[in-house]
């Protein structure tokens, strides 16, 4: 049998610290216990992973409560499956998910199974490819060695892709889009068995019969891989796009956006997350770029029944509804503050892609310097200041602080000193709303 401890030791110490408190705590308890799933197919393939599932001949719960207790960290738990979870801090952040071996049953098809409690064995046996259904024994007197019933050691040798059984794709239909991922992500190679089963499990809609919120979850997981646009091809071949909707066609032209989505971000993130603070979320790119030949009424319907977050929907939304207005408001001459104003309420998400979407080169130059200049724009002058120039804050305030924004975009001053003069003598005269200011000027 082979044993692993060596590339266990070699984990970086805080994944090696929490392996071995886990093993001396199942030793005191008296449970056999093991890493299992895709953290030790990581390992062999030398890949770092800091999600660690464990698994216990025992009860997971206890193993849990104890951990907790030692580390003095929070817990959640699931009573009914005993499993639990565990974020250990540190310098990386490890996510721990401790699980008592079960068998599963399943009564319906891509529906949740039941649960009944067994061995390792088990537990292995109801996972859903070979490679993924390999444990590691973390137990102190049988530390690193492997345990591999199916011979998952071979097929990720071989870069296989195998099922445990043929009606895994039946069972748990996600399984599919879990195969494209792993296939793609490792350049790994469906066996023809699991090939055929999986195409004859797509051709009967199974995927269609998921329920949205999970299809969702395995989505934003295709498109937060390195390259997710292999995974959306092969899909697209595969069976296309109709579990997201029945109308979804990815043409080639949206499979060539796709494409560039990667070198946009990685030229945002290159140069720009420092200086504006902005976080932008590279898969939603891609999910925005994916569903933008539905028509509005559809892409809405979509996303909720979906239930991506409120905040990611507006900005799918956005892409759909702004786009063409924006892009032919850029064409024409237009201020700086002009810009600043079209640009600036939207998401640095939708304003990216715009960018990529418009071929006009009068308009991707505008945008460009909106996102390397005129976005990061602000007055010298702060609220504070302004209220000890007598104005008082309201909407008028914010009035004020817009005009003397749009100024400045526009050149109409530089230095501080500039903008002050430009306030006392542009904007408050011309201010009717603003008797402190009147007040004020009046004192000698
Ligand atoms: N698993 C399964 N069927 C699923 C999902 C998960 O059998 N539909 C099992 C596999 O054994 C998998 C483990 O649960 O290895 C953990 O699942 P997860 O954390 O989702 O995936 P990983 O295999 O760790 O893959 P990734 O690297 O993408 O996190």
């Amino acid at each position: 049998m082979e044993n692993l401890a060596d590339k266990l030791n070699r984990e970086p110490p805080e994944v090696l610290r929490s392996i071995k408190l886990i093993s001396g705590i199942a030793e005191e308890l008296g449970y056999p216990v093991y890493a299992v799933g895709g953290f030790v197919r990581d390992i062999i393939l030398g890949v770092e992973d800091f999600d660690l599932d464990v698994v216990v001949e025992g009860d997971g719960i206890n193993l849990t409560r104890e951990l907790s207790r030692r580390l003095k960290v929070g817990w959640t738990a699931h009573i009914r499956f005993k499993t639990a979870t565990i974020h250990i801090p540190g310098e990386v952040r490890i996510k721990l998910d401790v699980a008592t071996a079960r068998r599963e049953i399943y009564d319906l098809p891509a529906a949740l199974p039941k649960v009944n409690f067994g061995s390792i064995k088990d537990d292995l046996k109801r996972r859903d490819f070979t490679i993924n259904a390999m444990a590691l024994d973390i137990s102190r007197d049988s530390f690193g060695e492997l345990v591999d019933f199916f011979d998952g050691r071979k097929d990720l040798r071989d870069k296989v892709l195998r099922v445990m059984h043929d009606l895994s794709f039946i069972d748990d239909p996600t399984r599919i889009l879990r195969a494209v991922r792993f296939e793609q992500r490792f350049d790994f190679y469906i066996e023809p068995r699991t090939l055929k089963l999986l195409k004859e499990s797509l051709s009967k809609g199974m995927l269609e019969k998921v329920h949205n919120h999970r299809l969702r979850d395995e989505l934003i997981l295709i498109l937060k891989e390195p390259d997710p646009v292999k995974s959306l091809r092969r899909i697209n071949k595969l069976r296309g796009f109709k579990f997201i909707h029945p109308s979804l066609a990815v043409d080639e032209k949206t499979f060539a956006l796709l494409k560039r989505v990667d070198e946009l971000y990685q030229w945002f993130a290159g140069n720009f997350v420092h200086k504006h603070k902005h976080k932008v979320e590279r898969w939603l790119l891609y999910l925005i770029v994916l569903l933008e030949n539905l028509s509005m009424v559809k892409l809405k319907r979509t996303l909720q029944s979906f239930a991506f977050h409120k905040k990611d929907i507006q900005k799918v939304i956005s892409f759909k509804k702004d786009t063409a207005k924006v892009v032919s408001k850029l064409k024409k001459e237009i201020s700086i503050s002009g810009i600043h104003k079209i640009l600036f309420p939207l998401s640095y998400e939708v304003v990216l892609l715009m960018l990529l979407k418009s071929g006009d080169g009068r308009v991707k130059r505008k945008i460009q310097n909106f996102l390397r200049v005129y976005s990061g724009i602000q007055i010298h002058l702060r609220g504070d200041e302004l209220k000890e120039l007598g104005l008082r804050p309201g909407p008028d305030f914010k009035l004020i602080l817009k005009e003397l924004l749009d100024a400045k975009l526009d050149g109409k001053f530089s230095t501080r000193e500039e903008e002050l003069l430009y306030l006392k003598n542009e904007i408050l005269p011309d201010s009717a709303a603003i008797p402190a200011f009147r007040q004020e000027s009046k004192k000698p």
